[in-house]
Formats: structure tokens, sequence, C-alpha cells
């Protein structure tokens, strides 16, 4: 049985998990809009391992005898100036989240609930690797610069790192 405090906060991190999802999908759409295709298969991968962080909230209210909310999400960010623009945001995003984490595990100390405190370590890794992989990309597309081709060669890099990621993840399954 899980509190009523936990249970809403728990609520409160599926909504940001969703809002992610939905931010990353907006994300793609933007990247498809521009012909940037490893960019688009970069985030519309992110879209889909954020609702597999939210689902997973999901079923653990479910788990211990809590209910789960299906946030209400605002409509995202369409357009962005530049795709350094976009991964800045991306990475802001995901140190929220980390925060947020933090908060929960937090409360789950303070309440004495193991069982939460253990199932959030999961999150505790995933937003290490999230916010190591964002900074690798911010470093990239520094490196590039902003030459006549550069967004040509972030677009391939980001395609690379999409594949290493899709093969990590076919690695852990
Ligand atoms: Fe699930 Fe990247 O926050």
């Amino acid at each position: 049985m899980i509190s009523k405090k936990m249970e809403k906060a728990l609520n409160e991190q599926i909504a940001l998990e969703g809002t992610a999802s939905f931010i990353y999908l907006a994300m793609a759409a933007w990247c498809d809009s521009e012909g940037l295709e490893g960019c688009t298969q970069f985030m519309h991968r992110q879209s889909t391992e954020e609702r597999e962080h939210m689902l997973r909230l999901f079923e653990y209210l479910s788990e211990v005898d809590g209910v789960a909310i299906t946030p209400a999400i605002k409509q995202p960010q369409r357009t962005y100036k530049s795709v350094q623009e976009m991964f800045k945001k991306v990475y802001e995003h995901e140190k929220k989240v980390t925060a947020s984490i933090n908060k929960l595990i937090a409360l789950a100390s303070k309440e004495g609930d193991q069982t939460t405190f253990n199932f959030l370590q999961w999150y505790v890794s995933e937003q290490r690797e999230e916010e190591n992989l964002m900074r690798s990309i911010l470093d990239k597309i520094k490196l590039i610069g902003e030459g006549p081709h550069s967004l040509y060669y972030i677009d391939k890099e980001i395609l690379a790192v999409n594949a290493a990621e899709l093969a990590a993840e076919g690695e852990n399954n």
C-alpha cells in the first residue's frame, strides 16, 4: 500500500515523463520538416523511451494498489531556431526529470517506503545515462561548429548515435 502523498508525487512524475514523450515527438516532427533524418529517428526513439518510462510508473502504481492518472499534456513547442537550441532544451528537460526523481527518492526515504525507494533506483541510472547522452551530443554539435555543411554532419552524427542506442537496447533486451 502506498501513501496518498507518494501516489500524487508518482502521478506528477507520470505527467513529466508523458510531457517529455510529447516534447520529443514534436521535435521529431520539426526535424522531419527540416529534412534531418538522423535527428528525426533519434527523437522518435527518445519519445518512445519516455512513453515507456511513463508506463513503468503506471504499472508500478497498479502493483502497489495506487491509481495512475493519465496526464493532460500541453501542446509542445513546434519549431526551433536550430538543432543546437533543440538539444539544449532536451538537456534542460532531462535535468528537470533528474531533479524530480531525486525528490521522489527523498520522499520515499522520509516515508520509509523501501518498495518505492527500490523501484526508483532504475530511474537514477536511466537519468545518468540520458544526461550523459545529451551532453555528449551538445559537445559534438559544438565541435562540428557552424560551417556551411555543419547541419549535414550533425545529422550524420546523430544518426550514428541513434544506431548505437538501438544496438545497446537490443543487447539489454
Ligand atoms: Fe524519462 Fe528522460 O526522462
